[in-house]
């Protein structure tokens, strides 16, 4: 409708929202009633008392660090269906977000630092015994990649997240289930028997090894199978790359102090910096040769016009 007091411009209909506002409609479903966003806010309980100013700081990383490996958790389930179900790409899709979430939790640690090793003396010996030791969702994501120590299960027994944990640590870890994929596309991988010493351990890991770098020799032929190990090795890498962040943030925060869950604390953390989860993987880097014809594929000149990659 419009009239000549306007000069032609439409008037404002009451029931439209105003332009640049928005309200919504009574009973509608709102930002905050999706996200549980006042839920949310009541989660953070300071066991300082005066609460510590920087002790909603502390909740509020860890909160975030376990939403987040609670998303890890989800999104890794998917990868071992996408594996089962021989969908490769797929698997690799889902990694690549788990990846994408590690980088951020290697890096938001550092968040912490801005807090001064005196003022968390200010409230850490509140929180004791609590530790990120007693951490079961990092457990989950540790035992699903193939880490597993009885030592961590019975930490948890009589925990409500003891039989989760036990499930998880009887399941085939993500490398045992990525070695039944190689096995269904023909891949011949050795396993040592139950009662083998080290040296045939060691052998039977050499040949399956070897086996393995086909999928680094031959790119062509398993491409598909090569990104999904290489998105595992960088998901190992991310793990190390939040260990190392993490122990160093310990060290300037606590010092050599033990930590609040009993261990040695820094010393403690340093043995775990060791830890991987696909060591074969790993070890094809040492065994693989240099490529017949150069290093690479601008080395490789069509015959007669030079070539060699002119930086080195
Ligand atoms: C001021 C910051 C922090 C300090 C001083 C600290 C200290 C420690 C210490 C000393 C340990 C060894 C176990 C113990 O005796 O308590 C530990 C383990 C652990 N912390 Fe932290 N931490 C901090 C922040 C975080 C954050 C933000 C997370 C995120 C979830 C976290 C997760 C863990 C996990 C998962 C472990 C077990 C590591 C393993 O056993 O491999 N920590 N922490």
């Amino acid at each position: 409708m419009t009239s000549s007091r306007n000069m032609g411009q439409p008037t404002q209909d009451k029931n439209q929202p105003k332009k640049g506002s928005y309200t919504p409609a009574p009973g509608a479903l709102t930002y905050n009633a999706y996200l549980k966003v006042n839920e949310l806010k009541q989660l953070q309980i300071c066991q300082s008392d005066p609460a510590h100013h920087d002790e909603p700081l502390f909740i509020i990383i860890h909160q975030a660090y376990e939403l987040w490996f609670k998303l890890i958790l989800h999104e890794l389930d998917e990868v071992f269906a996408m594996m089962a179900a021989q969908r490769v790409r797929k698997a690799t899709f889902f990694m690549r977000r788990v990846n994408e979430i590690m980088k951020l939790l290697a890096h938001q640690i550092h968040i912490l630092e801005t807090m001064s090793p005196r003022d968390f003396l200010g409230f850490r010996y509140n929180l004791s015994p609590a530790s990120g030791f007693g951490s079961s969702q990092f457990r989950e994501i540790e035992f699903m990649s193939g880490l597993r120590y009885p030592e961590l299960l019975e930490h948890f027994s009589g925990d409500p997240s003891y039989e989760t944990l036990k499930k998880r640590m009887e399941q085939p870890s993500l490398g045992e289930a990525f070695y039944t994929l190689l096995a269904k596309k023909g891949f011949k991988l050795a396993e040592a028997g139950e009662s083998a010493g080290e040296a045939e351990i060691e052998q039977a890991q050499n040949k399956r090894v070897q086996e393995i770098a086909k999928l680094y020799t031959d790119e062509e032929t398993y491409g598909d199978l090569h990104d999904l190990a290489e998105a595992f090795v960088e998901f190992d890498e991310l793990l190390f790359l939040w260990r190392a962040n993490h122990v160093i943030v310990v060290e300037r925060m606590i010092g050599f102090k033990r930590g609040t869950g009993g261990s040695e604390g820094v010393g403690y953390l340093q043995t775990t910096l060791s830890k991987r989860c696909f060591p074969d993987l790993w070890k094809v880097r040492t065994v693989l040769e240099q490529p017949e014809g150069g290093a690479g594929p601008q080395s490789q000149s069509p015959p007669g016009k030079g070539g060699g990659c002119p930086f080195h």
